[in-house]
């Protein structure tokens, strides 16, 4: 009989997120390599293109050189199972990226050396805040000329709004990039640059003033010891607590297209990161060892096989253990499920398993059931939160070609953004459909898969929208009067809210000064905050 709380000790779940081109595809590799779950180098990449090349939508991302989908590895280390959740590093996806963040435990952050702190970076850890989720820093690409280590350190407490504290030092750059000093476990190791495999030590030592650094580091190794003597003055004893609370991110520094510093920063990792973690639900915290099983769906991913329109839906276990052929309760329809062909991923590949555990992500067959931030439990009425939809940037109003296909366009488009892939907002009387989306991108991708999928035929027109806003209120009376006043602008997502989609920042202050009854949020989570 396995036991719950073993089965959550046991347990590590976490995204690596990242600004496009700092390395997350590269590190994720490299701890597969470490894990034993990949043999060789490039098998992540090679994979994703095998995929592209079979199928039509995918031949969208292929073309344009990203990838779209999360996705999840798992794989073992340190005796411990640990869940990496991919995220795509498109900006145009950022909101798939965050939903992901709320099925994560932590997180560790790339940052390129050359770069620093980019706008995606800064966003990323906006997210992370908001959660206060615990997060450690990874400074990338120390093999190419780079920014000074302590301006970069300086840089990102200052620029992310977080505590750091370095638990790895850099010895030299490009060049002269040595290795890292091991500032957490007081070792140091050189590594031989070997991008296909996990090389040996060249040497490991644990005690900076042994002769033989200089033999290997001659003259940095003098400055070696300067730093960690500094940095030792600077930061004192590392201290874990504040790491779990969110308020001080770790930072390791390395490379990972060499292997540099990989090792350091994940044997840390699987010691400090924390387990699974309670989540927020309308009746209160769930706690892992609570033993009954529940879950939520935080990313629906679309077949990519054309002729089959089944989808699968990604649920992170929460609370129990899920189990394969178990009536469950599926909290918004009401209705009793079970699951007959549950999957787990490893690296590459996927299977179907018997049982699950919090903290494991598990991916459900859906044939169009499910949508994103569902609930599943063993009958309580609870729903997870901390899902938030973000107003989007970008408003365009979907526009039928193909009246014959009516019916298949408006399945379609329902069908698309319960997957996330874009908000939907309608509008009455007239039945306007309007999609808001982060990034011009994904409208591409819709247009495409309703032709694909769904047979449809569609164009987008731009609407003129500043922002999306949700509406509290306390006066009913009164938002009445503003829905009828400014009912050209009123629509009503996918829960049937009202949404009030301003045209500019001046509109919707003028509404602000004119309706103080009326609250106006930029994203969906004020839900939350009312419980
Ligand atoms: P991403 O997932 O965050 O978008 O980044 P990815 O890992 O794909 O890395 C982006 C580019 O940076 C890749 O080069 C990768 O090889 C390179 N890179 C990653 N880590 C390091 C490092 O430690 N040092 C150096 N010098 N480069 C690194 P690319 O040319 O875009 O792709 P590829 O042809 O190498 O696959």
């Amino acid at each position: 009989m396995k036991n719950l709380k073993q089965e959550i000790d046991h347990r590590r779940t976490f995204a690596i997120i990242s600004h496009p081109d700092a390395g997350k595809t590269t590190l994720t590799e490299k701890f597969l390599l470490f894990g034993g779950a990949i043999q060789t180098a490039g098998a992540v990449k090679s994979n994703k293109i095998k995929k592209t090349a079979t199928s039509d939508f995918m031949e969208i991302e292929r073309q344009r050189g990203i990838s779209v989908a999360t996705s999840v590895m798992t794989f073992h280390y340190g005796g411990k199972l640990i869940n990496i959740l991919d995220t795509p590093g498109h900006k145009d996806f950022a909101e798939d990226t965050y939903r992901t963040l709320s099925a994560v435990d932590s997180v560790i952050l790339v940052v390129d050396a050359a770069k620093g702190v980019e706008e995606q970076t800064r966003r990323l850890m906006e997210v992370c805040r908001m959660r206060d989720t615990p997060v450690i820093i990874f400074i990338n690409k120390l093999d190419r000329e780079g920014r000074d280590p302590y301006d970069l350190l300086e840089e990102l407490s200052s620029m992310l709004n977080i505590e750091v504290r370095p638990l790895s030092w850099p010895i030299g750059k490009g060049g002269t990039f040595k290795g890292v000093y091991n500032l957490y476990g007081r070792t140091l190791n050189l590594f031989e640059a070997d991008k296909q495999k996990v090389s040996e030590n060249l040497l490991s030592i644990d005690d900076l003033s042994d002769a033989r650094i200089d033999t290997f580091l001659g003259r940095q190794a003098d400055q070696l010891r300067e730093d960690v003597e500094l940095i030792d003055e600077v930061y004192g004893e590392f201290d874990e607590l504040p790491y779990l609370q969110g308020k001080l991110a770790p930072v390791f520094f390395g490379s990972a297209l060499n292997n540099f510093g990989i090792k350091e920063m994940l044997d840390t990792f699987v010691r400090i990161s924390p387990t699974p973690l309670p989540r927020p639900t309308d009746k209160g915290p769930i706690a892992p060892d609570d033993k009954d099983f529940s879950g939520f769906v935080f990313k629906i991913h679309a077949n990519l096989d054309p002729r089959h329109r089944d989808r699968i839906a990604f649920v992170r276990v929460c609370s129990g253990k899920f189990e394969r052929n178990k009536f469950f309760h599926h909290v918004r329809t009401g209705k009793k499920v079970r699951f007959s062909n549950p999957y787990t991923f490893f690296a590459d590949s996927k299977e179907v398993l018997d049982e699950a555990w919090p903290g494991d992500v598990i991916g459900l067959y859906d044939t169009g059931n499910f949508k994103i931030g569902d609930s599943f439990t063993e009958g309580k009425d609870l729903n997870f939160q901390g899902i938030p939809e973000f107003s989007p940037e970008i408003f365009k109003e979907l526009i039928n070609d193909d009246p014959m296909r009516s019916k298949q366009l408006e399945k379609g488009i329902h069908q698309l953004t319960d997957e996330g892939v874009a908000q939907l907002f309608t509008q009455q009387p007239g039945n306007r459909v309007m999609v808001g989306v982060v990034g011009e991108l994904q409208f591409d991708v819709i247009k495409y898969r309703l032709e694909h999928e769904y047979k449809a035929a569609c164009h987008f027109t731009p609407m003129n929208i500043y922002k999306a806003c949700w509406m509290t209120y306390t006066s009913e009376a009164k938002l009445h009067e503003f829905i009828q006043y400014r009912s050209k602008y009123i629509v009503k997502d996918k829960d049937d809210n009202y949404v009030f989609l301003a045209d500019s920042k001046w509109t919707l202050d003028m509404a602000r000064e004119k309706y103080p009854e009326i609250t106006f949020h930029f994203n969906s989570e004020f839900k939350r905050a009312e419980v």
